[in-house]
This record gives structure tokens, sequence and C-alpha cells, in this order.
């Protein structure tokens, strides 16, 4: 089954971290996620939520200088932010086939910029501004086939956070989809 793109809606920090730790209920060995979002759009946010979802107890803050930083949990957690890499064979040099050739889970912020360096086979997650200053929209779509065969379960887990009216077929019940707009 194809199903297209999940969506989810968030109107504070709060509420970012609790949908990201829904999704991360659904995370298994070597799952590899792309978050991709303006400055501040809330992909570290998203990441503290992923990993309390995960079972990491500590504090995960920006890796923004450090680039990448691991954390233990029911499954282990590597945190990548490749916002200052230049070149894509950084990336490599970050060691990035052997994290995730590791039983852990990767979340990679602007994971977008090195699409080329990774497998085709990860949930990009884009993050984009809402109408109020806390509005968030999450636009969840897999690549490759192993969270492709986990939308309807994160559908489901993410029904909570889905104005839209969605349904688990992608229809929306107000008869209104595919206009394009923002669901919140
Ligand atoms: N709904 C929301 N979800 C997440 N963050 C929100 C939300 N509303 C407001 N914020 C604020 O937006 C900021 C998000 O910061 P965060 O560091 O998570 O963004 P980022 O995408 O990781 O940025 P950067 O690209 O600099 O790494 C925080 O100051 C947070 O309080
Ligand atoms: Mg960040």
């Amino acid at each position: 089954m194809t199903t297209g793109p999940v969506q989810a809606c968030s109107s504070s920090p709060d509420q970012t971290r609790d949908l990201a730790a829904a999704i991360a209920e659904l995370a298994r060995p070597c799952d590899l996620v792309l978050l991709v979002g303006d400055l501040g759009a809330g992909k570290t946010a998203f990441t503290q939520g992923f990993g309390r979802g995960l079972g990491v107890d500590d504090q995960i803050t920006s890796p923004t200088f450090a680039l990448v930083q691991s954390y233990t949990g029911r499954l282990d957690l590597y945190h990548l932010d490749v916002y200052r890499l230049e070149q894509m064979n950084e990336a490599l040099d970050l060691g990035l086939s052997e994290m995730l050739d590791d039983e852990s889970v990767t979340v990679i912020e602007w994971g977008d910029k090195i699409t080329q360096a990774l497998p085709r086979d990860y949930l990009e997650v884009s993050i984009t501004f809402g109408e109020a200053e806390e509005d968030r929209v999450f636009e969840l779509r897999p690549v490759g086939s192993r969270w492709q065969a986990r939308m309807r379960a994160l559908t489901v887990a993410l029904s909570a956070w889905s104005l839209s009216g969605e349904s688990l077929s992608g229809e929306s019940l107000s008869g209104e989809s595919g206009t394009g707009e923002n669901p919140c």
C-alpha cells in the first residue's frame, strides 16, 4: 500500500515534543529521520521529544557546534546538525555510515543538505511556520520502504495533532482534500 505524506499541527514547543515522542514510539533500530525546516522551525525541539520517546533521559541540546551527539535510551540516538557542513564528503567524515549501521536511530537536522550521502530509506519531516507565532505544520514523507510500511501507524499515532480531518485512507473528512492549504 502506498500512502501520501502525513500532516500534523503543533501550536507550542511542548506539543511539538509530544508529537515527536509519539513518532519515536514507532522507531526501530537503524532508522533514519531527516528534519527539514528553516532556522528556528523547531528541529531541535522535535528531537528533544523524539529522544524522550526513545527513552533518552539526558537533556538533548542543539549539536550545531559539535555536529553530532549521541544519547543512550531504549534505542540509542545519534543527533546531527549538518547546517555548517560545506561539502558532502564532510558528512561521510562524521562517520555517518557507521552510525547508520549501528542499532541506533539517527536524526539529522538540515538532512536535506546531504541526501546524496544518505541511503534512500528514511522519514523526512518537514516543518513550516503556521499563522500564529507558535504554530508549526509538520509533513512526514517516507522515502523508501522502511517508513512507508509504517505510515498507517504514523497516521493513527498522530491523529491527536491532525486538525485537517484526514481519515486513514488519506481522504479528507471535510471533502476539502488536495487544496494545498495550510491544514492548521
Ligand atoms: N510549535 C513550536 N514547536 C517548536 N518550537 C517552537 C514552537 N513554537 C515556538 N517555538 C520556538 O521556536 C524555537 C525553535 O527552536 P529550535 O532550536 O527547536 O529550532 P531549529 O529548527 O532546531 O533551529 P536551527 O535551525 O537554528 O537549529 C524555540 O525558541 C521554540 O521555543
Ligand atoms: Mg536546531
